[in-house]
C-alpha cells in the first residue's frame, strides 16, 4: 500500500467518521429525548460548539505542517473546513427553525439588534463563498491567486466567530476566551514564518553600517 492509498483508503474515511461523531451523537440524543429541558437552546449551543473545533481545526492543519513539516496533513484541510461549514450551516439551521421557527422578521430584527448575531452572520456570510469554491474545478475557474485571497476570509471569518461566542457568554467567562486564545497562537503561527522570511529578505537588501 503506497503512503497515497493509506491516506486515501483509511485516513480520510477515519476523518470522515470523526467528524461526524458530534452529529451522530446528536442524533442519539434526539432519538432518546435526551435534550435537556430547552431542547432548542441546546442543540443550538452543541452545533455552535461544534461549528467553532471543527473551524478550529481546519485552521490547525497548516500551522501543524509548518511545526511538524509532515506535507500530508494539508491533504485534510479542504475536508475540515467543509466540514466546519457543515457545523456552521447545522448551528444557523437550528436558530431558524428551532429557535425562531423561520419568523424571518424577527431573525432580522436579531442580527441588526444583537451585535453578536451580526458578527455570527458576518462569519457565515463569509464562509459561504469559501464553501462554493473548494472544488478543483473551482480553483481552476477562478485562479490560483483570486482563490488563495478569497480564501485569506477565512481569518476574519474566524475572529468575528470567536468574538460571536465571547459576545453571546456575556461577562467573563474562560471558555470563549481560551477559544480566542487559541485562534490567536494558529493565526501568529501562520504569521511568524512570514515575519521572519520579510524580515531577512530586509537585512539582505540594507547595507549593513
Ligand atoms: C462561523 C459561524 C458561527 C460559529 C462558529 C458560531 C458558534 C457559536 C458558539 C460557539 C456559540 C456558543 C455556544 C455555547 O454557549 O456553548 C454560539 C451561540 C449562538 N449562535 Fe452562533 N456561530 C456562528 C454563526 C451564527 C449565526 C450566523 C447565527 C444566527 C444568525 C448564530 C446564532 C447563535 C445564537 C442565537 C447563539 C446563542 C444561543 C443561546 O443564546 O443559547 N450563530 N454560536
Amino acid at each position: 500500500m503506497t503512503p497515497n492509498d493509506r491516506i486515501r483508503w483509511i485516513a480520510k474515511p477515519a476523518v470522515w467518521l470523526l467528524c461526524l461523531m458530534p452529529l451522530m451523537w446528536l442524533g442519539w440524543r434526539i432519538a432518546n429525548q435526551d435534550l435537556t429541558a430547552n431542547p432548542a437552546e441546546f442543540m443550538n449551543r452543541y452545533l455552535g460548539d461544534w461549528a467553532l473545533r471543527m473551524l478550529w481545526t481546519a485552521l490547525a492543519v497548516t500551522p501543524l505542517m509548518i511545526v511538524t513539516g509532515w506535507k500530508p496533513a494539508l491533504r485534510f484541510r479542504r475536508l475540515l473546513g467543509l466540514f466546519a461549514f457543515f457545523y456552521v450551516a447545522l448551528h444557523v439551521a437550528s436558530y431558524v427553525v428551532a429557535d425562531q421557527y423561520f419568523d424571518w422578521l424577527a431573525i432580522w430584527n436579531d442580527i441588526v439588534k444583537r451585535t453578536y448575531i451580526t458578527l455570527g452572520m458576518a462569519a457565515l456570510l463569509i464562509l459561504v463563498p469559501l464553501a462554493a469554491t473548494s472544488t478543483n474545478g473551482m480553483v481552476r475557474r477562478i485562479g490560483g491567486k483570486t482563490w488563495t485571497r478569497l480564501h485569506r476570509g477565512v481569518y476574519v471569518a474566524a475572529i468575528c466567530a470567536a468574538i460571536h461566542f465571547i459576545m453571546m457568554r456575556k461577562g467573563f467567562q474562560l471558555e470563549p476566551l481560551i477559544y480566542a486564545g487559541i485562534l490567536a497562537a494558529l493565526l501568529g503561527a501562520r504569521l511568524a514564518p512570514a515575519w521572519k522570511k520579510r524580515a531577512r529578505a530586509k537585512a539582505e537588501v540594507q547595507p549593513a553600517r
